[in-house]
């Protein structure tokens, strides 16, 4: 029984490898885009500092990039305006997101915020 567990595993980790590949071989999108957040370990306004790095291991670098980020207007951080404006939950960056240059910036808030890509665009 446990072998069978093992092998069921196995094949299940394979099969991920595989279809890992195969997305980096053909194209990127959205699930190409990871957050990085670390605390700085700041407190700011009673708030915990954050700083997120959005990440891509695309080769093609990531534009029009728009994040679900609820809870960020709040942050007692000022935003760097040069690289995101929150717009009623969302967040657009303004600047693409390329493998090795992350977009980074940092923000305080009470509760995580939970950043989920609403969009991103492959420019290759
Ligand atoms: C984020 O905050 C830390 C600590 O306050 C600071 O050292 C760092 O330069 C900030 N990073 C950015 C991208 O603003």
């Amino acid at each position: 029984m446990a072998k069978a567990a093992a092998v069921l595993f196995l094949v299940a980790a394979l099969l991920c490898l595989m279809r890992t590949g195969d997305a980096q071989r053909r194209f990127c999108g959205k699930s190409d885009i990871t957050f990085l957040v670390r605390k700085t370990g700041k407190v700011v306004g009673s708030q915990p500092e954050y700083v997120v790095a959005i990440e891509t291991s695309c080769s093609c670098p990531m534009k029009d990039v728009r994040v679900w980020c609820g809870g960020l207007e709040d942050s007692a951080v000022p935003l760097d305006a040069g690289k995101v404006e929150v717009d009623e939950g969302m967040c657009v960056l303004k600047q693409p997101v390329a493998r090795g240059s992350p977009v980074v910036f940092n923000y305080s808030c009470e509760v995580p915020v939970n950043f989920r890509v609403f969009n991103a665009a492959p420019d290759c």
